[in-house]
C-alpha cells in the first residue's frame, strides 16, 4: 500500500520541524487519545512523521460527570467550572503518561494542541434572550495543562471558526486534506467516534473543494443502549458481541432511517444534544412497544448507524463526486458488525481503516489537533471554511504559554 503523500517515514525532516502533541477527547469521553508527531512545512505540504500514540482512559466518575453536563441536566455554573480545571489536570496527566510510555522526555516538546472535551456544541443559531445565538463550548483548562506540562498548550479551537459565522464543527477535515487528498483518487475520511463524521476529498482538488459534515450518530446510541441495559457495567459492545446475538428490527430500522437530521442538508454538525439522552428514551420506547430484546435493540442501531452514514453519502456526497476509497478512523472500526454492514452497503468502493495509509485509527483526531496547532502556531489557519460554513479562513485557538 502506498503511504498518503504527506505521511513522511523514514526520509529526514527538514531543521525547523516541531514536535507537536495533540491532545483529544470526544463526545464518546472514553479516553484521552494522545499523538505525538514531528510536523513541518506549511499547508499545504506539511510534512508529518507520527512518533507514537497512546490512549488513556478516562476516570469512571469523571467520565459521568462529563456525560452528565453534556446531557444538558441543569448544572450550575461553579460545576463547570470545577469540571474545566479538573479536566486540565487530567488531561495534563495524560500527556505525561503518553511521554512515558513513548519514551520520549517532556522537555522535547515544543508544542501542545488540545481539543478539550466538547461540553456543549449548538452549530446553528437558536433564538437565546431574543437573538439568534450559536455557541460552542470545549473543556479542560489548557492553562493548566501549560503550567503542569511546561509546555505551551493551545486549545479551544472551535470558537474562532464560529465567530466567522461557521459551525465551529467539524475541524478535522484540515488534517483528513493534508493526509489523504490525493491528486488522481477521489476520497472520504469518515471518523466513527460518538458521532459519524465524513470529510469528502476530490481528487485533485484544493481546500475549498473539500467538504464535511456529520452524518449522525456512530457509537453514541449503541454505547447508550449498552449502557442503559446493563445498567452501566458494560460502556460499549465489545467487538459487537451483544449485536451478534440479536436481530435487526427491520420497521424500526426504516423509522430511524425517517430521522429528520439524516434529510437536512451539510453544512451540519451533531452530538449529544440531539442523539443523546432523549433520543434513548424515545428508541427505548419504541422497543418496549415491539418486544424487542436488548440484542434486538443494539443489533438495529448498529444497522441504523451504518445505514445512516450510507444515506449521507447517497444523499449528498454521489451525486457529487464519485468515491472511490473511504478511510475509516474511530473507535466504531473496532466494531465487526458496523464495519461488514457499511463494506457490503458500499461495495464495490474500498473501505480501508487509516492504518492502511498510516494512521492508527484511534490517533487521527489527535493527530488533528497536534496539526492544526502547528498551523496556529505559526499564525495560518486551520479550518476547511466549506466544511464548517465559516465566512473565511481563521486562525484557531488561545495560546497559553508555559
Ligand atoms: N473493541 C471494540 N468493539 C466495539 N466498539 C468499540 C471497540 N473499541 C472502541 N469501540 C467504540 O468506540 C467508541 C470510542 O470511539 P472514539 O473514536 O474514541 O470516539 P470519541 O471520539 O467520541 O471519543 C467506544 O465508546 C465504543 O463504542
Ligand atoms: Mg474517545
Amino acid at each position: 500500500m502506498e503511504p498518503a503523500p504527506r505521511l513522511c517515514y523514514k526520509f529526514p525532516m527538514p531543521k525547523n520541524s516541531m514536535i507537536v502533541m495533540g491532545l483529544m477527547s470526544g463526545t464518546s469521553a472514553d479516553g484521552i487519545e494522545v499523538a505525538l508527531a514531528q510536523i513541518s512545512g506549511a499547508s499545504p505540504r506539511i510534512k508529518i512523521r507520527l512518533i507514537g500514540h497512546v490512549s488513556v482512559d478516562m476516570d469512571k466518575a469523571v467520565r459521568a460527570e462529563i456525560l452528565r453536563v453534556a446531557e444538558g441536566i441543569k448544572v450550575s455554573a461553579g460545576e463547570i467550572s470545577q469540571l474545566n480545571f479538573r479536566l486540565g489536570e487530567v488531561f495534563a496527566e495524560a500527556a505525561l503518561t503518553a511521554c512515558k510510555k513513548l519514551r520520549v522526555p517532556l522537555r522535547k516538546l515544543d508544542l501542545i494542541g488540545s481539543h478539550g472535551q466538547t461540553i456543549f456544541h449548538q452549530g446553528k443559531a437558536v433564538p437565546f434572550l431574543h437573538e439568534p445565538t450559536r455557541s460552542t463550548l470545549q473543556i479542560a483548562e489548557p492553562a493548566v495543562i501549560a503550567a503542569r506540562t511546561g509546555i505551551t498548550t493551545i486549545g479551544d479551537f472551535r470558537v474562532a471558526d464560529m465567530a466567522t459565522g461557521g459551525q465551529g464543527a467539524p475541524l478535522v477535515p484540515f488534517a483528513d486534506w493534508i493526509l489523504y487528498s490525493h491528486p488522481k483518487i477521489s476520497r472520504a475520511s469518515l471518523n466513527l467516534g460518538g458521532i459519524a463524521n465524513i470529510t469528502v476529498m476530490p481528487a485533485g482538488a484544493g481546500a475549498t473543494k473539500v467538504f464535511a459534515f456529520d452524518t449522525g450518530p456512530a457509537n453514541m446510541l449503541i454505547d447508550a443502549l449498552v449502557s442503559h441495559f446493563t445498567k452501566g457495567r458494560k460502556r460499549f459492545d465489545r467487538n459487537a458481541q451483544i449485536a451478534m446475538r440479536g436481530n435487526c428490527i427491520s420497521s424500526l430500522l426504516s423509522e430511524l432511517l425517517q430521522d429528520p437530521y439524516l434529510r437536512l442538508s451539510p453544512p451540519k454538525s451533531s452530538g449529544r444534544e440531539y442523539f443523546g439522552r432523549d433520543f434513548l428514551a424515545k428508541l427505548l420506547a419504541k422497543g418496549r412497544t415491539l418486544r424487542a430484546t436488548p440484542e434486538d435493540l443494539v443489533r438495529t442501531a448498529t444497522a441504523f448507524t451504518a445505514l445512516s452514514v450510507v444515506d449521507a453519502l447517497n444523499r449528498f456526497v454521489f451525486p457529487k463526486t464519485k468515491i472511490q476509497e473511504i478511510i475509516v478512523s474511530g473507535g466504531g472500526t473496532h466494531n465487526p458488525v458496523l464495519m461488514a454492514q457499511l463494506e457490503a452497503a458500499l461495495s464495490p468502493i474500498k473501505v480501508m481503516p487509516s492504518s492502511q495509509l498510516g494512521v492508527p485509527e484511534d490517533a487521527k483526531e489527535a493527530l488533528a489537533f497536534a496539526l492544526i496547532a502547528y498551523e496556529t502556531w505559526h499564525r495560518r489557519p486551520g479550518n476547511i471554511p466549506s466544511a464548517t460554513g465559516a465566512r473565511k479562513p481563521a486562525i484557531l485557538g488561545k495560546i497559553c504559554y508555559a
